[in-house]
């Protein structure tokens, strides 16, 4: 695949600010964050938690109104959430009466019942849920109910992507299939994303650009560009080099 960006701007973030007031404190969680995002860019939002990676992704999925600011997508301004666009949530997300089936194909309603049945099955496959089709989240462990959210969100081939540490939860040899299989997807569907984490290998794994965040009042400090082809090899120097970059970006130490 290539490594240039893409040319063509899909998402911008200008001068966005958010201050959060509650009992008569305020809050102030965002400030200047500029940002631009290539149409069919991965990008992952880095910082540690708390610093308000959740709220930024919020603004940019439409399900907050930031405080001043503009985000724009396609060259409008965002409004409100939109059915092209999917979020998957850091914690919550399946529909519990609906079963693994039903989850998969509750977007697909305007495919017909085979093409509808041959996605859901290609999903259940995809994120390793075979022979759980007909359960509900309820009889699922957290990382099958996170990644039957995931395979939600892939089935209806999403113009974008919001991800919020979709893969969190997992145990970290399913994250790392979870990253390999998304990556695929990626390269094959040719998507934005915009993938919140605070794992510094997660980022330098999947992303396009990095762009890392400071503490709160959270701005972005810098972007870094992993100049790598998928698949990527993380021990060869460049990676362990942008690694540590990021660990100096972040103030810390590369030793424990
Ligand atoms: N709706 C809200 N009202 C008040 N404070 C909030 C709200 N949402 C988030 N915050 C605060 O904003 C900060 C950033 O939160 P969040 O965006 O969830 O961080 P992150 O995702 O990086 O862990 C936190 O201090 C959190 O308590
Ligand atoms: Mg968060």
């Amino acid at each position: 695949m290539s490594l240039s960006p893409s040319p063509e701007t899909k998402l911008t973030a200008e001068r966005i600010g958010m201050v959060f007031k509650r009992d008569g404190n305020s809050t102030n969680v965002l400030r200047d964050i500029n940002l631009t995002v290539g149409r069919g860019e991965f990008l992952c939002v880095l910082g540690p938690s708390g610093c308000g990676k959740s709220t930024l992704l919020n603004t940019m999925a439409g399900f907050l109104s930031p405080t001043s600011g503009e985000i724009r997508i396609d060259g409008e301004a965002v409004r409100g959430p939109d059915p092209r666009r999917i979020f998957v949530f850091q914690e919550r997300g399946v529909f519990p009466w609906l079963t693994v089936e039903g989850n998969i194909g509750f977007g697909l309603f305007k495919l017909s019942r085979a093409e509808r049945e041959q996605r859901i099955a290609h999903y259940v496959q995809l994120v390793g849920l075979e022979g759980f089709q007909k359960a509900y989240p309820a009889e699922l462990s957290g990382g099958m109910k996170q990644r039957l959210e995931v395979a939600r969100a892939l089935a209806v081939n999403p113009d974008m992507l919001f991800l919020d540490e979709p893969f969190g939860a997992l145990d970290s040899i399913t994250r790392l299939t979870m990253r390999r299989e998304l990556l695929r997807i990626w390269e094959a569907e040719k998507n934005t994303i915009i993938f919140v984490t605070h794992d510094i290998d997660e980022a330098v794994q999947l992303a396009d650009r990095v762009a890392v965040m400071s503490d709160r009042p959270a701005t972005i400090q810098q972007i870094v560009e992993i100049d790598i082809a998928h698949p990527r090899d993380i021990g060869s120097a460049r990676y362990l080099e942008l690694r540590h970059g990021i660990f100096d970006q972040l103030g810390l130490a590369h030793k424990v």
